[in-house]
């Protein structure tokens, strides 16, 4: 019977279904950037650029720090990836809804995310928790700069806050387990 097998199927429970794939509509995109001045526009695709390409980093440097150990750490380091993932995906339809594209060169941040993560994880624990934290610092410090860097709409403004909100709390956790190593 078709719909017995149609019930089997579970729907995704709310919050992983709101945290890692937002359900779209035709409303959650808008077009962006009527009456901003060339200027503005300017600036902002630029930060936005740059958000795209950082987040790119980051994904790599998680993907490459993974390891095929049953631990903790690698599975805060899958949860992390994923995070970074949805800050691609943010500023990726950012960039679309402006009217821009992103940078044809972002694989050299793929490879420097690769150079990173891999170092890191070929050292150790310890230094793949100290990569996060210095990355993750960095990146806070950037977007604090990108979110004085233009005049942004209200709805991407609020996309840059929460992200970077995500990255506080990135640092927090590689933290809270550097310390537990002592
Ligand atoms: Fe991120
Ligand atoms: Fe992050």
């Amino acid at each position: 019977m078709p719909d017995s097998n149609v019930k089997q199927v579970k729907a995704p429970s709310e919050n992983l279904h709101a945290r890692i794939r937002p359900e779209m509509s035709e409303q959650s995109i808008a077009w962006r950037g009527k009456g901003m001045s060339p200027d503005n526009l300017r600036r902002i695709r630029k930060a936005l650029l740059t958000l795209h390409t950082l987040e790119t980093m980051a994904v790599e440097i998680y993907r490459f720090q993974i390891t095929r150990e049953d631990s903790e750490l690698n599975r805060y380091l899958i949860i992390a990836m994923c995070n970074e993932m949805t800050h691609i995906q943010d500023f990726q339809v950012k960039l679309f809804e402006y009217g821009f594209r992103p940078t044809p060169l972002r694989w050299a941040y793929w490879v420097v995310g690769f150079v990173f993560g891999f170092t890191s994880r070929i050292r150790g624990h310890r230094a793949i928790l100290k990569t996060g934290v210095w990355v993750e610092s960095k990146a806070v410090h950037h977007y604090g700069q990108l979110l004085n860097a233009a005049d942004w709409d209200h709805d991407t403004r609020a996309v840059i806050e929460r992200d970077r909100f995500d990255e506080h709390g990135h640092i927090e956790r590689w933290q809270t387990l550097l310390d537990e190593l002592g």
